[in-house]
């Protein structure tokens, strides 16, 4: 089947990668020219492990190409799928629809034929009934419907995700658009992906309850960990507790800094504003967002306290810039709000991350960014790890403590065993850990 994917981001670029590998013949549009001239030189915009390769693949196969032109992509199309971006909106943190609405007039204007038009951007609830409405008011007499297929892959995982899902979501209100939609999945559902199809604005919320979970699940962890620090207890062996009990699931419990990236943020803040609107507030989410907001400013408050209650003219070490590992995406990271409030408070602060240090320098300023861990630790009074790539998860301990000037190492993310940390003479502080294990008696 032939798709255009109006944009070409982290969802369209993967999502259509991966069509493409299906078999399927696909157009990536973006109206960035400069994204899509890079595409078509070879240059992937985005790190994403598995994607040069897959791309690479299928653009020689005559597969996938690339192209600004979405007049002359649409009339082609069997599928358009909208892929482009839905950020908070400013002032308000409803969901910014504009670009939705914006492709959605465009794709109207180049419909030919029937084609279903397929929002797999985050939207909330109501947008496809509103693309719709726009549709057929800019193309009166046109064939067309418009299906909810909402995306689940994780950045860093993403290949894997969109080729191995969980489930599959279609939300129709016609057969004809959710059966053409389930064919161009018809080679995962063969490996018994299982493909759920719902009315569309069942499909729309789906989408913002699975991430209001997990953002939930984060923080219920996160709140743990700090009652662990207060009793002296050890989250991570709640969470081995809780997590081997089939109905709890040992994912999302990982204690941290707080979750952060391109979507938890912002679907928690919308699928919050969807709910006040309709007059059933979910007070649960509403509290999951404030205090994921506060979280990131306490872990600044954590290194100050670790550094004595002060870092005035200290040197900080922050390894790990990026929301997560195995991604260059610097939105919404915890690290720009810790950074800052470690500047604020009169830290200078040198800084590594593998993959991230480009879209880091355009957002953070002021830092000193150093060309592996050791060289961030030089001078540094106190080292914190922010991001846990691998490459953090066995650093030479010796090399790194010659490089410091301090001793002090917060690790945001428990990747280190305190007895260790403090055997090899750090002050090492974790998140809901014992720093210093007791002794068992
Ligand atoms: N990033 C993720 O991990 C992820 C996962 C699941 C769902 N989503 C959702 O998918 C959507 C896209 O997210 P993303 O991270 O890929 O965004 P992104 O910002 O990386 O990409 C969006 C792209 O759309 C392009 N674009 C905008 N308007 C356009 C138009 N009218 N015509 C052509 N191109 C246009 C932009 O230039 C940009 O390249 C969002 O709704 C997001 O919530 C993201």
């Amino acid at each position: 089947m032939r798709i255009a994917m109006v944009g070409a981001g982290y969802v369209g670029l993967v999502s259509g990668a991966c069509f493409a590998d299906f078999g399927h013949e696909v157009v990536c549009v973006d109206k960035d020219p400069a994204k899509i001239e890079s595409l078509r030189a070879g240059h992937i915009p985005i790190f994403e492990p598995g994607l040069e390769e897959t791309v690479a693949a299928n653009v020689r196969a005559g597969r996938l190409s690339f192209s600004t032109d979405l007049a002359a992509a649409v009339p082609q199309a069997d599928a358009v799928f909208i892929a482009v971006g839905t950020p908070s909106r400013r002032g308000d943190g409803f969901a910014d629809l504009s670009h939705v609405y914006a492709a959605a007039r465009e794709i109207a204007a180049s419909l030919e034929g029937y084609t279903v038009v397929v929002t797999k951007s985050t939207v909330p609830v109501g947008t496809g009934d509103e693309v719709d409405r726009i549709i057929r008011e800019t193309r009166p007499g046109a064939a067309f419907s418009v299906v909810s297929n909402p995306e689940f892959l994780r950045e860093g995982a993403a290949i894997e995700d969109f080729k191995r899902p969980d489930r599959i979501v279609i939300g129709a209100e016609d057969q004809r658009g959710a059966e053409l939609v389930a064919e161009l999945y018809r080679p995962l559902y063969l490996n018994a992906a299982p493909v759920l199809t719902m009315g569309r604005r069942t499909a729309e919320l789906t989408k913002y309850a699975a991430n209001a979970f997990l953002a939930l699940k984060v923080t219920f962890i996160n709140e743990i960990a700090d009652l662990c620090e207060q009793v002296g207890a050890n989250v991570q062996e709640v969470a081995r507790g809780i997590g081997l009990d089939k109905r709890i699931g040992g994912k999302f419990l990982h204690a941290g800094p707080g979750y952060g990236g391109s979507c938890f943020p912002k679907d928690t803040l919308a699928l919050t504003k969807t709910a006040q609107n309709a007059g059933a507030p979910l007070r649960l989410v509403e509290t999951v967002v404030a205090v994921n907001d506060q979280r990131k400013v306490a872990m600044a408050r954590k290194v100050i306290a670790a550094c004595g209650g002060s870092v005035r003219g200290r040197t900080i070490g922050v390894l790990g810039l990026t929301f997560k590992p195995n991604t260059d995406d610097m939105r919404d990271a915890p690290s720009l709000a810790i950074v800052a409030a470690l500047q604020d408070a009169g830290a200078r602060i040198r800084a590594f991350d593998p993959e991230g240090m480009e879209n880091a320098a355009s957002v953070l300023d002021g830092v000193d960014y150093t060309r592996d861990a050791y060289e961030c630790a030089e001078g540094a009074d106190a080292l914190v790890l922010i991001t846990e790539w691998d490459s953090f998860r066995a650093l030479d301990l010796e090399r790194l403590k010659a490089a410091m000037a301090g001793r002090i190492v917060v690790d945001l993310r428990n990747v280190y065993r305190p007895d260790e940390m403090s055997r090899r003479g750090f002050a090492y502080v974790s998140i809901g850990r014992p720093d210093t294990p007791a002794p068992i008696t």
